[in-house]
């Protein structure tokens, strides 16, 4: 599948390529393909909105050859409408971009929407809830953010998914709530019970040996915890 980000009501887990082998991404991303995942998670940095460099649409239009994911982009950048459209050229289905750079992010959604993508609306850890609660229900994906943005492989910030259980009252059941940032089998736990439906995993499946095995127990943690 590419196109549509699947519809809220299930447990969606992303891997985050951040810490995959970039000198084999192609290898990497069908390796996650495989065990059945529907969302790759990519992350954009600019080394000004955070401080760190990734990849840009370039690598993007490659890696689409390559995969039928649904590309779910995640723009740590200072400018993210300025670079939407290289973006979407690229080839990716959802721009997620940060409520701290776009504080009026309505026709921002509108556009992303008439490309034909979906928007994804996410707060870093700091961030309050009332910044977003204006915007949420036009966006498809509110992304909470429980590390500083800018580097794979940091620890969970609890009181940041905090903000998880106030945001799904907001948005009500038919809004993904995806979580990003120290994410594994036992955090999923935590998160899934807090009303988040959407899981970004970096380190946790990519720094393992058996990627399938990997997200498998994530997968399960999250289906626990939901029941
Ligand atoms: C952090 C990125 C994350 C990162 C998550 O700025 O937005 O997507 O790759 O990595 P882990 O799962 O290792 O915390
Ligand atoms: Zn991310």
């Amino acid at each position: 599948m590419t196109g549509k980000l699947p519809k809220a009501g299930t447990i969606e887990i992303a891997p985050s390529i951040l810490s995959a082998d970039f000198a084999h991404l192609a290898d990497e991303i069908a390796q996650v393909e495989k065990s059945g995942i529907k969302m790759l998670h990519l992350d954009i940095m600019d080394g000004h909105f955070v401080p760190n460099i990734s990849i840009g649409p370039v690598v993007i239009a490659k890696i689409r050859k390559c995969s039928n994911l649904f590309f779910d982009s995640h723009l740590m950048i200072s400018e993210p409408q300025r670079y939407a459209d290289d973006f979407i050229k690229a080839g990716v289905n959802n721009i997620t971009f940060h409520i701290e750079v776009v504080p009026n992010p309505k026709d921002f959604i509108k556009k992303l929407h008439d490309s034909g993508i979906s928007a994804g609306l996410c707060l870093n850890p700091e961030t309050p809830v009332s910044k977003i609660e204006k915007y949420a229900h036009l966006a498809d994906m509110i992304l909470v953010m429980t590390v500083h943005p800018g580097f794979g492989g940091q620890s969970f910030i609890q009181e940041a998914a905090e903000k998880i259980k106030p945001i799904r009252q907001i948005v009500g059941p038919n809004i993904r709530i995806e979580v990003d940032g120290g994410i594994d089998a036992q955090t999923a736990s935590i998160v899934t019970k807090l009303g988040a439906d959407t899981l970004v995993a970096g380190n946790a499946i990519f720094g393992k040996p058996d990627r399938a095995q990997a997200i498998e127990a994530i997968r399960k943690a999250c289906v626990s915890a939901a029941s």
